[in-house]
């Protein structure tokens, strides 16, 4: 059975938040934030086989405090990548990371997963997988509450209908060979992307979306983080 090596993604530093402690290290009920997601994943025993977390070299030590304190009862938890400067960078590290793994340590399938996104439901998951399984790439997202325009300097150039729009989440699952093959060809093009529905269309993936959730929020700004106090209190 093909299974899941999941990259949870923790090397931003989080600009737009602001704080000392980068956001996917701060504390939410006394876990932090990069907990939750790494326990939704943990919970899909069966279809999980590796867990890794993408990190900045800076936050090292911080790291490894945190995972000896609060991370250590996680089996699938193999250990930790450094990221690179930009999300992309910091995806294509971690995929290098589980290429040169031998092919039978590896799952198949590669999740990856913005660690600024802690409310990640299991059952959500286990769809993104099931599609994935056969469209090759799968993603969930949200259809925008607001109506997108294409500007120029300022000017509206492009009416888009909303129907066809959706509002990109994370975690998105691919076949593993082929997103790394994406990702190869993006980096040595010196393409930039920001997600990786992108890197998976220059190799002819097509990615089917699934609905995603209200609660799958990115903690982005400081108000983001009393959402997610709301959130928490029904998610558990
Ligand atoms: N990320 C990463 N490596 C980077 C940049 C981002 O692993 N060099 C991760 C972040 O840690 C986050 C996810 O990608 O979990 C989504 O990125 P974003 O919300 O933009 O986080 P930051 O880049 O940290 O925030 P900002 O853009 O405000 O600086
Ligand atoms: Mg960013």
């Amino acid at each position: 059975m093909k299974k899941l090596d999941v990259l949870i993604l923790a090397a931003g530093s989080g600009k737009r938040f602001n704080s000392n402690t980068p956001k996917t290290y701060l504390k939410l009920n006394g876990f932090p934030l990069i907990y939750y997601s790494i326990n939704s994943f943990s919970m899909l025993e069966d279809v999980v086989n590796s867990i890794y977390i993408v990190i900045s070299k800076d936050m090292e030590k911080k790291f490894i405090d945190i995972k000896n304190r609060h991370l250590s009862d996680f089996k699938k938890l193999k250990g930790y990548i450094i990221g690179g400067d930009t999300r992309q960078q910091s995806v294509y590290n971690g995929l290098f990371f589980l290429k040169k793994l031998k092919d039978e340590e590896r799952g198949g399938y590669v999740a990856i997963h913005d660690g600024a996104r802690p409310f990640i439901k299991p059952a959500l998951i286990n769809n993104i997988f099931n599609e994935a399984a056969i469209y090759g790439g799968a993603s969930c997202g949200v259809k925008p509450v607001d109506t997108v325009k294409i500007v120029n300097d300022g000017i509206v150039k492009t009416h888009l209908k909303r129907d066809n729009l959706i509002n990109i989440q994370t975690p998105q699952i691919f076949l593993f060979n082929k997103i790394f093959d994406g990702y190869e060809y993006i980096i040595n093009n010196g393409i930039e992307i920001t997600d990786d529905t992108e890197a998976f269309s220059y190799v002819n993936g097509e990615t089917k979306i699934v609905q995603g959730d209200n609660d799958l929020i990115k903690i982005t700004y400081k108000e983001d983080l009393k959402k997610a106090r709301e959130i928490l209190k029904r998610f558990f």
